[in-house]
Order: structure tokens, then sequence, then C-alpha cells
């Protein structure tokens, strides 16, 4: 089965985008002033009708400043795999910490219909983006690594709906990456390199 998404699921995602674009609140669309806390980001997030753009994500992320202890009671990490520690979720977000240790590493996935932006906040990330082997019509489509980048504290990434990639901590510190969702990620396919989505 291919995995390239089809045309309607192209355009039903810009739609989305679209029409969260016209939900924003003036507020966002006016401000660059710095959002201080988790607290005054969620307010922001909850400000907006329905899901929410890529680029009003990346807007506030960007202004967000937090304290060193804020997110302190959300900083837990696996032995065995990175952690995913939710903040908080609702019908049009999700706002989530994640704890790396050195070497852990996502599957190669998309983001199923959502935007999301995530920022650096300790350590250094490493990102790689993933192309179709092939945009033959009707090929098996494989996937290859086409662009690897490292990214250090405050780093912002953006990836929206069919962007496939793999983000990872090389070590040798831990890494934690604070990520916002719109719609909450509810299901993404995973890849195999060169190889059809695996789920
Ligand atoms: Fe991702």
């Amino acid at each position: 089965m291919s995995a390239i998404p089809s045309l309607p699921a192209i355009q039903e995602a810009r739609l989305h985008e679209l029409r969260s674009q016209k939900q924003r609140p003036r507020e966002t669309r006016e401000s660059a002033d710095p959002i201080l806390g988790l607290a005054e980001l969620t307010r922001h997030l909850d400000a907006f009708e329905g899901p929410i753009g890529l680029d009003d994500l990346r807007q506030l992320m960007a202004r967000l400043q937090l304290s060193d202890d804020e997110l302190q009671t959300f900083t837990l990490f696996d032995a065995c795999n990175y952690r995913r520690n939710q903040i908080r979720r609702t019908e049009d977000y999700e706002l989530v910490l994640i704890c790396w240790r050195p070497g852990q590493a996502s599957p190669i996935h998309d983001h199923a219909g959502c935007a999301c932006v995530f920022r650096v906040l300790e350590g250094t990330g490493e990102e790689t983006v993933y192309v179709p082997e092939s945009d033959e019509p009707g090929a098996s489509v494989s996937y290859r690594p086409a662009a690897t980048s490292c990214h250090a504290g405050g780093a912002l990434c953006a990836s929206f709906d069919a962007d496939i990639h793999k983000v990872s901590n090389p070590g040798p510190h831990n890494l934690c990456t604070l990520h916002v969702y719109s719609p909450p990620l509810l299901e993404m396919r995973t890849y195999d390199e060169h190889c059809p989505p695996v789920s």
C-alpha cells in the first residue's frame, strides 16, 4: 500500500490549517511579547477556537520563556526508551515534555494530520528528515534520509502532517524537548528506512 497521503487528505489538512488561521486570537496575531511560563503558554493555546496552525504554534513556542525549575515535575526519563511526559491535553492540542537519554531515538514517523513544533530545552537533538525514494504513482514507496541536522538549546523544529523524520539524542548529555501538537497526535505512521510504513 502506498504511504503517500491521498490528495483529499492533503486538502483536508490544508483546509484545517486555513480554518485555524481564521480563528487566531487577536493578541496572538499582534504580539511579540515574551510568554512567561507554562501557565501563560496554555492560556494562549486555550484561547484558540479549534486546532492551531503551524505558524501560530511556532510563534508561541518562540516567545516562551521558562524558569529553570518549572518543568522539574515533568522531567522524567526511562532507561530503555525516550519518555513522553504529558503536560496538558485538550481536544485541540497536546503539550508534552520528551526526555531522552543519550542514544535514545524516536521511530521514523510522520505526523498524521497534526502540526507539531518542538523546542530544545536542554542538550542537543538530532533530526533526520526522510523523503520518498520515488514519486512514481502507484509504486510501492520507500524512504531515504535526505538531511540530518543538530539542534542545540533554544532551537525550534516544525513538522506538518506528512513530513517524515526521526529525532534522537546523539549524546553524551541528556536531551529535553518541549513539543506541542495540534490537534493531539493520536496515531502516527512509523517507517523502516528504505521500506514502506510499518504501522
Ligand atoms: Fe515528529
